[in-house]
This record gives C-alpha cells, structure tokens and sequence, in this order.
C-alpha cells in the first residue's frame, strides 16, 4: 500500500470554495468580493468594507444609514466585559485581555448560542461595533487614564482613535489607520480564519469561533508579528532625530547579524506571497505619510534598512505586518496592542467566513499517519 502525502502545515492544500476573497500571489493581488483591496483602502472606508464583507455589495446610501446607526449604537462595552477586563491583571498580554473580551461579549450577548442566518449577521455586525472600545480601554488603563465613551459623530476609525487618545485624532491620521483596517480585514484561509470555520464546522457558535481564531492570531508567525517587528525597532533602537541614512546603516548591520544567526525576522516572508504582499505599497504608503506628518526620518531609515538587507541576503519581501507595526507605533499605540488593532480590523473577514462556512458546513476532519509505537499490550498478570 502507497503511504498517503503528508502536506505539512496544509500547504498547497485547497480545502473549500470562498467568495469572500481571492489571494492571487501570481498577479500579486487581493480581491474583496471582486474589488481590489488597494482601490477599496483608497476610496471607502472599513464601514463599507465590513458591510461589503458580509453582504457581498457595497452599501448604497440607505444601506450605509442604517448600518451606521446600528453600528454607532453598540459601540459602548456591556458592563459585565468592562468589570471582566477590570479584573484581568496588567501583566496580560493584550491579546489575552482581548481575547477573554471577546468570550464575555458572547456568553452576555442574547443571541449567544442562535446560529441562524440573521442571528450570526447581527452578532457579527455588534462584535465589530463594540471590540473598538476593547483595545481603547485597555490601552488606557495600562496608562492610569479613565475609560472614554464612544461618540456617534464619528466614523468608526475618528471614534477608534478618540477612546483611545481621548482626543478627535487629525485626519491625516485617521485616514492612515483606515486605510490598515481595511487591508487588515480579510485574507483568504489564514491561520486564524482557518481556526473560525474549523470550531463553526462543529455547529459551535460565532463568538467561540472568533474568539479561537484570536488564539491563533496571536502567533508571532501570523498576526502577531506586527508587535514583533517593533521589538525588532526597538532593539535596534528608535533615535528620535537620528538621520535616516544613520538609522539605515544600523539596522542593516543588524539585519546581517541576524540572518548570520540564523534569526527568523518577523514581518517578512508569506506562505502564499513569494515576491511581494499584495497589501505593502498600499500600507507603505499610509507609512510615509505618518512618518512626513510626524517628522520622523529616523523610521524610515530603520525601515528601509530592514529591507534592504533582507533584500539583497535572501530575497524575501516585507509582510503587511512589516509597514503596519511601526505605523501603529507613530500613532502612539502602545507596541502590545498593535495584534488587538489587527483582531479589530479582522473581525470582519473571520465572521464572514462564519457565515460562509455555515451556510454550505460539513465538519473539518482531516487524517493523521500514526507514526507512534506498534500494537502493544498491557501486562495482566
Ligand atoms: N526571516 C528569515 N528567513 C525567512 C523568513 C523570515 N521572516 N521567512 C522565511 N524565511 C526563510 C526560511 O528560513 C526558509 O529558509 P530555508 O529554506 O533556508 O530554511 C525559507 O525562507 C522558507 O521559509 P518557511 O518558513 O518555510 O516558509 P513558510 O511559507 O512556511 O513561512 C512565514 C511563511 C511563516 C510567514 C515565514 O515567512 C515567517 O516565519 N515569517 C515571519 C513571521 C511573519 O512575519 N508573519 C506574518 C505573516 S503575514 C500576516 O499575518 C499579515
């Protein structure tokens, strides 16, 4: 008898039809229900993203109305999820505040175990209207600063910055955030959205799938490398005013002392992307423009260092990750909550192949080889 392949890591597999995206590493392109990512993140904003996700249209303008208003009406955390994060301890992780959040939000939400069609579409469009003020609050209250309520004359990303800053961010910035939750919301059959349609197969409900897929976000190997390309920064270390080409000579030389090493550099490389992500020009860009309006040269420099070297030593292109972490950083977000920010933007995606996954389900089960001890037994004497 043949021994069946092995696929490690399930590469190449194909496992199901999607509508949801298309990942083309060929033409090197990332479609939302059929629009280019790049044109989505330049021209509409993570409220029609969402909406599009879900419902495979963009909204038209009563559309858009009303999931305004039920978008800005859920915006504020339950009191049960603002005592649970309460009590977790400074010392958790974000994603692990994030993650027990997300578990409150669904075990106090009415529709908590309804799996029905109109059920998962309304618990999906709350999770995003209320996970905001998640990674706000717990970005405040790492700061000593009190909770600040959302308001309902701001878009999602403008209401996003204020809780967190408590301050209405300027538009520059809100627009270069926008335009990360957008290329953040949806990639195809990822590690964590992966992980959401295998625990909805089961029959379980929307919110334990999200909250699986937070778990395996949080890997520094999927989302969890944007934090870990700030660690890489700040080892190399941020020197406010240092020239860009200084910076770019220091992380160079770093660069070429880790991959002496050995090291794997997080924020570069992709399982399906060989040569180049689809999303990093679109996010390089929003980069520059924080950098051009926060007068920070020295980023660039350690930007553009990282690259080169990894450039010329191995060929591997950044990660969407890689522009996205020191973005964040010039925002003011704390390093930790750059994953929540990226749970935030994702929401979308994940419920949408919930939907997607329980409308057409059948269990993923895959196989295993045994390659454990032969048959043997237990002495009976
Ligand atoms: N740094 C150094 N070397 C790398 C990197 C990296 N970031 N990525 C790949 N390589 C090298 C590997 O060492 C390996 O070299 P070898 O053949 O000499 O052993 C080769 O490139 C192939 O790498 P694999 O890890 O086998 O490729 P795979 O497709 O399994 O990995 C992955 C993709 C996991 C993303 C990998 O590139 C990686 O670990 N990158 C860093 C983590 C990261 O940035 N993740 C974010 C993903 S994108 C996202 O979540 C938005």
């Amino acid at each position: 008898m043949t021994e069946p392949e092995i696929h490690k890591g399930l590469a190449g597999v194909v496992v199901d039809y999607t509508a949801v995206s298309k990942v083309n590493p060929d033409t090197n392109s990332l479609l939302y229900r059929g629009y280019p990512v790049q044109e989505l993140a330049g021209h509409r904003d993570v409220e029609d993203v969402a909406y599009l996700l879900w419902h495979g249209e963009l909204p038209d303008a009563t559309q858009r109305k009303e999931f305004d208003a039920f978008e800005r009406a859920h915006r504020s955390l339950p009191d049960e999820v603002v005592a649970a994060i309460d009590l977790l301890p400074l010392s958790a992780h974000p994603m692990d505040v994030a993650r027990t959040a997300v578990s409150v939000l669904g075990a106090s939400h009415p529709l908590a175990n309804d799996n029905s069609v109109d059920a998962n579409m309304e618990k999906a469009a709350t999770l995003f209207a209320a996970f905001p003020a998640v990674v706000a609050y717990d970005q405040r209250r790492r700061r000593e600063q009190p909770l600040v309520e959302p308001r309902d004359d701001l878009g999602y990303s403008a209401n996003f910055l204020w809780m967190t800053f408590g301050e209405e961010a300027p538009p520059e910035v809100v627009h270069a955030f926008d335009v990360s939750m957008v290329l953040y919301a949806e990639h195809s059959f990822n590690a964590s959205t992966f992980t959401a349609r295998v625990i909805t197969s089961t029959l379980s409900d929307l919110h334990s799938a999200v909250t699986g897929a937070i778990g395996a976000l949080k890997g520094a190997l999927h989302g969890g490398a944007n934090e870990a390309v700030m660690h890489t920064f700040e080892e190399i270390g941020i020197r406010k005013d240092e020239s860009r080409e200084d910076a770019a000579a220091r992380a160079k030389a770093w660069m070429e002392e880790a991959l002496a090493a050995k090291k794997k550099v997080m924020g570069f490389g992709h399982r399906v992307y060989k040569n180049g992500d689809s999303r990093v020009p679109t996010m390089k860009s929003a980069l520059d423009a924080m950098i051009e309006y926060f007068g920070r040269d020295e980023i660039l420099g350690l930007y553009s260092g990282l690259e080169t070297a990894m450039g010329e030593a191995k060929n591997i292109k950044p990660n969407l990750d890689y522009p996205a972490g020191p973005t964040y950083h010039l925002m003011g977000f704390d390093t930790e909550m750059f994953t929540p920010l990226f749970i935030a933007a994702r929401i979308t995606g994940w419920t949408a192949h919930i939907m997607e996954q329980a409308a057409a389900n059948s269990l993923i089960r895959p196989l295993s080889l045994y390659n454990g001890p032969d048959e043997r037994h237990v002495d009976q004497g």
